[in-house]
């Protein structure tokens, strides 16, 4: 059976809403923040467990109650809210030339039925990582248009479009910009794949739009080094001996039965996706 394989991509990198938070004490911000953020979040049901997608949805508002400028000696806090009992908070900590975040907290709440489906726990659960590395000289916005993905115990939170500022000198983001390394060296070469990929536009048959699935891929020191976020139809033509004829034939990738493994080295790095005994996708990404 000869197969050739026609790939279709789907909103690489896309369909993630830019947020802006901000802390004010009277009249002045201390902490401002425009960022895309989603989550992977791993839970349990009766006879399973569940990864839930989620993004911070542009209804997002700071919580006033529990952001703070930090003014009274306490640490600065910015905490933004969404749905019923979720939030993503950022605390941060200064000394006379950096600020940098502090930890990363991330609560949700596993009643709300329409993000965690048949969990079998209403608990709300709060996780903290306080090795999150965004940093920035004093009086600069960090900027990371790149994603960058944090683990935190267990759950992933991905930032992107992010541009940050923490015990801001003036009431809006300053105007010279601490980059992140991502963005420094993000001049990641188009995907290639082991056979030859063209891409078209997808057809308007069965089985319909591809569910977008996020994939990752991990150093040994638990950190994602390789983000994927994408929907995959694949296009498949192939020799059928019964029919005796080449037949067409579209398969949209299951993220909920796709597991994504590979490796990154310094000037490359390996996706590989596997579906079940069925498909497997390998993608090898270089540096030039
Ligand atoms: C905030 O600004 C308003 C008008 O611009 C002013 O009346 C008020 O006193 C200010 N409040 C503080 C705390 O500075
Ligand atoms: C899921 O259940 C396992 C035990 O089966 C437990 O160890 C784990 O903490 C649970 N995970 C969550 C997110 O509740
Ligand atoms: C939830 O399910 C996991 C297994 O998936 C089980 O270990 C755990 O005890 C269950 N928790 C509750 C509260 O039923
Ligand atoms: C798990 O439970 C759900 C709902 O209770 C059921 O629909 C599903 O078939 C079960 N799956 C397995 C593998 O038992
Ligand atoms: C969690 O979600 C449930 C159902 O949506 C809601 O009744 C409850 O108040 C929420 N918990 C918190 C702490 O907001
Ligand atoms: C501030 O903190 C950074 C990072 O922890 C450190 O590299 C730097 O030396 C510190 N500067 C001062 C003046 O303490
Ligand atoms: C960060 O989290 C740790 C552990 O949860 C806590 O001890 C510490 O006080 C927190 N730091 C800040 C600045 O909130
Ligand atoms: C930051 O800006 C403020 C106000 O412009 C200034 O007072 C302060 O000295 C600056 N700090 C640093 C570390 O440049
Ligand atoms: C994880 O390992 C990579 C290289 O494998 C390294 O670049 C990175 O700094 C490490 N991260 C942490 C938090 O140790
Ligand atoms: C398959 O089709 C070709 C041409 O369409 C024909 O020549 C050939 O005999 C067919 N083979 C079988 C086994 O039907
Ligand atoms: C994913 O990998 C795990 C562990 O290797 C395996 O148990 C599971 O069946 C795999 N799932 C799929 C859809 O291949
Ligand atoms: C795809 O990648 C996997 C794991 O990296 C490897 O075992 C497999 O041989 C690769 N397949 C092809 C066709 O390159």
């Amino acid at each position: 059976m000869k197969l050739c394989l026609i790939i279709a991509w789907f909103a690489i990198l896309g369909c993630i809403q830019a947020v802006t938070l901000e802390v004010k004490e009277g009249n002045s911000t201390c902490i401002k923040a425009e960022l895309s953020a989603s989550f992977s979040i791993t839970y349990n049901t009766s006879n399973s467990t569940r990864t839930a997608q989620v993004s911070l949805p542009d209804s997002a508002a700071v919580d006033t109650t529990t952001s703070s400028c930090g003014t009274d000696g306490s640490s600065s806090w910015l905490v933004a809210v969404f749905g019923p009992g979720h939030s993503l908070g950022l605390s941060f900590s200064r000394n006379e030339s950096v600020y940098s975040v502090a930890n990363l907290t991330l609560q949700y709440n596993l009643s709300d039925s329409s993000v965690f489906p048949e969990a079998n726990s209403s608990d709300v659960v709060t996780v903290v990582s306080s090795s999150v590395g965004i940093w920035a000289t004093i009086n600069t916005t960090y900027r990371c248009i790149s994603p960058s993905t944090f683990g935190v115990s267990g759950e992933t939170v991905t930032f992107s479009n992010m541009r940050l500022e923490a015990y801001m000198p003036g009431n809006d983001l300053s105007s010279s910009e601490s980059t992140c390394m991502a963005d420094k060296v993000s001049t990641t070469a188009p995907p290639t794949t082991a056979s030859t990929a063209t891409t078209v536009t997808p057809a308007p048959t069965p089985p319909g739009t591809p569910k977008q699935g996020t994939y990752f891929v991990k150093n040994q020191n638990d950190t994602a080094c390789l983000l994927a976020h994408m929907g995959l139809q694949l296009n498949v033509s192939y020799f059928s001996r019964s029919q005796n004829k080449t037949v067409q034939e579209l398969m949209n990738l299951n993220p909920d039965q796709t597991n994504a493994t590979g490796s990154c080295e310094t000037s490359s790095a390996t996706l590989s996706l596997k579906q079940e005994e069925i498909i497997t996708l390998n993608f090898t990404f270089t540096l030039v």
